[in-house]
């Protein structure tokens, strides 16, 4: 069981926040001006360690997640993955026939930095804190893939209906490459995974089990097989309700939520097994302190009588300033 699962269960709870490392950090700027391509930036193991660090020194968090991205899955099946501003991510072409010939050897070897800033991370940090590892979804890997830059709603459908055949076998290899991904995280010392599902909220309801819930399920059982101590924390971000659907079937050891779910209806459906993490929307991270005192401790009461590891509903905005971070773990440690 990793540090943050055991601190889930105690009085004052675990925080560590999703994009902790990142723009609104003056100590991140600092270093990410040194290289504009980002992908090379996550692949260089000094910049990766340093940044993925700096949070925790900071504030004290209870975590480090790594510094890398989703994409570099599809970069490490060769497709090109550019990030431009004010766009975000823009990919390449891609041939399926290509990501079939790509052995796990080469893919491993594209991304090997990504693993070697895990182990320089691991060796720096405090025993006692989490390291998490992570990865896309397949479904959210598909939808970059396909759509080659961040989706807007509704035109993936048509392109995926376009050719059922195509897409399930370009979701296997995504699949397998994302367990091999996971397990070289797990190898190089990350003791915890999170699995980001950020556009499984556009999936038709009856789409979700076939591309949400039962991949995401492969990919547990076969991580698990292995590593059966790992937690692997799951956030299938946008659909609502199907949450519970959700955790039935996929039986995460933490689920993350977003900040349009309510607490009482995780309360209700979801097991007091399955650890809660998350929920604030990071806009509150920009209000003033009295108003985020009250979000955060909404979020803290709701989730009193179960495991919970406090966090937001999605990234911190790049606007948040750092002065709000440290008001909101003060808010967070204090509360009892
Ligand atoms: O601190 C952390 O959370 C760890 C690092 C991390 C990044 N991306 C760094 C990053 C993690 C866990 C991610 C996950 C990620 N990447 C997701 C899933 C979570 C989510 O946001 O829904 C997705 C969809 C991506 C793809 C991606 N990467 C997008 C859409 C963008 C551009 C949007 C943006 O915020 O600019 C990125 C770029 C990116 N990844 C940045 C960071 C810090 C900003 C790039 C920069 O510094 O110029």
């Amino acid at each position: 069981m990793s540090s943050l699962i055991q601190k889930s269960l105690k009085k004052t709870r675990p925080i560590w926040l999703m994009r902790q490392a990142g723009r609104y950090l003056p100590e991140y700027q600092k270093i990410r001006k040194k290289q504009k391509n980002f992908i090379n930036f996550c692949l260089n193991i000094h910049d990766a360690t340093e940044v993925t660090l700096q949070p925790v020194k900071r504030y004290n968090l209870d975590a480090a997640i790594i510094f890398s991205d989703i994409l570099v899955i599809p970069y490490a099946l060769g497709q090109e993955v550019n990030f431009k501003e004010n766009i975000g991510p823009v990919l390449g072409d891609f041939k399926i026939e290509n990501f079939k010939k790509i052995k796990e050897k080469e893919f491993i070897n594209k991304i090997k930095n990504v693993y070697l800033a895990i182990k320089k991370t691991r060796k720096k940090l405090n025993r006692n804190k989490t390291l998490i590892g992570f990865a896309g979804s397949p479904w959210t890997i598909l939808v970059y893939i396909i759509n080659k830059q961040s989706p807007k709603k509704n035109k993936i459908y048509k392109e995926i209906l376009k050719d059922k055949k195509h897409i399930k076998q370009l979701l296997k290899i995504i699949e397998k490459f994302i367990i091999i991904h996971i397990k070289e995280q797990i190898k190089a010392g990350a003791d915890t995974i999170q699995l980001f599902d950020s556009w499984a909220g556009l999936l038709k309801q009856e789409d979700l089990n076939f591309f949400c819930f039962q991949p995401t399920k492969r990919i547990i059982k076969k991580i698990k097989q292995q590593y059966p101590r790992i937690s692997i924390i799951c956030f299938p971000k946008g659909i609502g309700e199907q949450i519970s659907k959700f955790c039935k079937i996929v039986k995460p050891d933490v689920l993350n939520i977003d900040s349009k779910i309510n607490p009482d209806f995780v309360n209700k459906k979801i097991n007091k097994n399955i650890i809660i993490q998350g929920g604030m929307d990071p806009k509150f991270l920009l209000a003033k302190t009295k108003m985020l005192k009250k979000k955060a401790e909404f979020y803290l009461k709701k989730f009193k009588n179960r495991n919970y590891i406090f966090n937001l509903g999605h990234g911190v905005a790049k606007e948040t300033k750092p002065n709000a971070v440290q008001d909101l773990v003060n808010i967070v440690k204090a509360f009892k």
